[in-house]
């Protein structure tokens, strides 16, 4: 007879659930997940707690020792010696994780127990090797939060999304499970607080499902979320942004390309501008008025020189010194750069004479709207890149 393996559950499962002064939580989610997990499993759950001086960690401490031992589960409790960041507790509930399946959330109600099925479902039934509870999926909602606290969510995830190339809808959500062999030969850093986020970026191409809930804001106890949380966010999304690609050359999105390569090319046009207005003032100190004209001619042949080598070199990468192409390309940039000069010199001279700008100011206007068409005719002619590549 063949029997069908319909239903059945395998494997171990870990939950874990990080804290952080949640005494008015904490036992009670306990049950609540104790009630929610399906029947036929093994499990464990581990609280990870940063010493919270509320007293969370002797509250499970003291409630373990009084709970009846029961088959096929049990839960532990890791203390740290001090908070040390949502993200590095959840890794080390991961470290200390015997599950095969592990499934990460909150202890403050606002990820309801009654998700864990459908996440460990999507793993153990449909193979999915991430579950995600999804807030922006239909179907999904969040409930107590103002309007301040929605947008600064959805605008971080929009940030992720776009930044890092994700799809999934909630890549902040703080609620999942994973196939823990997922993660294997990966080097989590766990910086800040969205440690999914970081496994997203450094797992692509694994099976993600997303699961909707009703996020709930807590009804006991503070969010931890401060002004730290949100500066961690956007380091640990530069962080994730360069994972990968140390590199320019592996960077694959040309608009960004294009963006790296402007930056140099400011740069060194603003290096350029040093040298510029160094030169015109040394020509200009206590000469008569009409002399910054001459001395700002003197000051852009020298920094043109400088600005080819640099930009030939560094921002375009062009290691190749031979004579005639050189010469070749030297020309062009000088051409160019003229066309700028002489669209700088016409705007510094209609500035300072008759819209009565001070000159330094008039120096900085002019150069910035020259240098971006130097820019993209540097580019395209001289160095013979495609426009955008
Ligand atoms: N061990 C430990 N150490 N736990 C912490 C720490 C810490 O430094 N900081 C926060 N926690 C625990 C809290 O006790 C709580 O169980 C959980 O982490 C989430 O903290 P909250 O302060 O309640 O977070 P939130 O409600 O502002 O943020 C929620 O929304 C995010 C999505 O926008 C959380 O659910 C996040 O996980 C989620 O990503
Ligand atoms: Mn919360």
């Amino acid at each position: 007879m063949l029997i069908r393996n319909k239903d059945k559950i395998n494997g171990q499962i870990s939950i874990i659930i990080p804290t952080y002064n949640e005494s008015q939580n904490i036992i009670n989610i306990l049950k609540s997940i104790k009630e929610n997990l399906p029947k036929n499993i093994i499990a464990q759950t581990i609280v990870v707690d940063d010493n919270s001086p509320d007293g969370t960690g002797k509250l499970v401490e003291e409630y373990l020792k009084n709970l009846k031992k029961m088959t096929g589960y049990t839960i532990e409790i890791i203390h740290r010696k001090a908070k040390d960041g949502l993200g590095s507790a959840i890794l080390k509930g991961i470290q200390q994780a015997k599950g095969d399946t592990i499934v990460v959330m909150d202890s403050d109600f606002s990820h309801p127990p009654q998700i864990i099925p459908k996440l460990i479902e999507s793993i153990k039934k449909y193979q999915f090797d991430i579950a995600v509870a999804s807030r922006y999926i239909n179907g999904g909602k969040i409930q107590g939060w103002s309007l301040k606290r929605k947008f600064m969510s959805k605008f971080a995830t929009l940030i992720a999304k776009k930044g890092l190339g994700i799809d999934t809808k909630d890549p902040m959500s703080g609620f999942f499970a994973f196939k823990r062999n997922i993660l294997k030969e990966l080097n989590i850093d766990a910086i800040g607080y969205k440690i999914l986020l970081e496994i997203l970026v450094k797992t692509k191409g694994v099976n993600i499902k997303e699961v909707p809930y009703t996020f709930q804001d807590r009804e006991l106890g503070s969010s931890k979320l401060g002004i730290k949380t949100i500066v961690d966010f956007y380091k640990s999304v530069w962080k994730l942004y360069r994972y990968g690609k140390p590199l320019e050359k592996q960077e694959k999105r040309s608009s960004v390309k294009f963006l790296s390569k402007a930056a140099r090319f400011y740069t060194v046009g603003a290096s350029g501008f040093v040298v510029n207005y160094v030169i015109s003032l040394l020509f200009t100190g206590g000469i008569s008025e009409m002399w910054y004209l001459h001395a700002n001619v003197i000051g852009i042949i020298v920094s043109i020189t400088t600005n080819f080598i640099l930009n030939k070199t560094w921002t375009f990468g062009d290691r190749d010194f031979k004579l005639k192409k050189t010469i070749s390309q030297y020309g062009k940039f000088v051409m160019f750069s003229s066309l700028g000069a002489l669209v700088q010199l016409g705007m510094v001279y209609f500035l300072v004479d008759n819209v009565e700008i001070v000159y330094p100011l008039a120096l900085i206007l002019a150069v910035m709207v020259a240098a971006f068409g130097n820019f993209v005719l540097n580019k395209k002619w001289t160095f013979k890149e495609k426009l955008v590549n």
